[in-house]
């Protein structure tokens, strides 16, 4: 079948009546998710900290190894000399919080477990109204800077940075069309 043919019934797939018509919390926080580099000066509560590093905690992982260290920094010098270090995430120093995703290099999967954690921390932020913008960590050169500076043991490898805080400014990226990124059963013929 090729896949002018398919596509229509992706698209009656995916555009269910009553699936448009109902409205899902969770799916409409996902979908409402955009990078934040830009944020007020409005403290995020301690509570609201903690709440979202406990959803960190709870990220799936392989083999349940649970093989991370989640920091929040909050001290202004810290965040400033995060931002210096990196080359995209300048904007680090505006956020009133900066979470930092550490993996366990000896675990298989860290690097997949700890996206799973950053992207529950991103979905929890949201959640409360508060964004996000996820910074690359470890292929980055000022990975091993960073996890001196926050003077984590040399066994964690840093994974990603998660400057927080209430948009001050949001820009809208062009996203794939689903038609275009999506199959279903298999993706074509052969
Ligand atoms: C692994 C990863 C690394 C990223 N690194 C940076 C970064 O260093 N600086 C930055 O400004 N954005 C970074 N981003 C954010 C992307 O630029 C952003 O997600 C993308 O442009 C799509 O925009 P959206 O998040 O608003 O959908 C990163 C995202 C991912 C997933």
């Amino acid at each position: 079948m090729v896949a002018q043919e398919w596509l229509p019934g992706l698209l009656t797939f995916f555009k269910r009546k009553d699936q448009l018509d109902f409205m899902n919390l969770g799916t409409t926080i996902i979908k409402c998710r955009h990078s934040v580099r830009k944020f007020k000066d409005t403290k995020i509560e301690e509570w609201i900290v903690r709440d979202v590093l406990e959803c960190a905690r709870l990220a799936p992982t392989a083999m349940n190894v649970q093989p991370w260290l989640f920091g929040a920094i909050t001290d202004p010098e810290l965040k400033r000399k995060i931002a210096d270090l990196t080359d995209n995430g300048k904007f680090i120093a505006g956020a009133p919080v900066c979470f930092a995703i550490f993996g366990q290099k000896s675990a298989k999967y860290y690097l997949e477990d700890c996206c799973a954690a950053t992207e529950n921390i991103i979905l929890a932020l949201q959640s409360y109204g508060i964004g996000s913008c996820w910074v690359a960590g470890e292929k980055k050169d000022y990975a091993e800077p960073v996890r001196k500076l926050l003077k984590v043991p040399e066994t964690y490898a840093l994974v990603s940075i998660l400057p927080a805080g209430f948009a001050a400014d949001i820009t809208l990226p062009e996203k794939k069309d689903i038609c275009d990124i999506t199959f279903l059963d298999t993706y074509g013929d052969e």
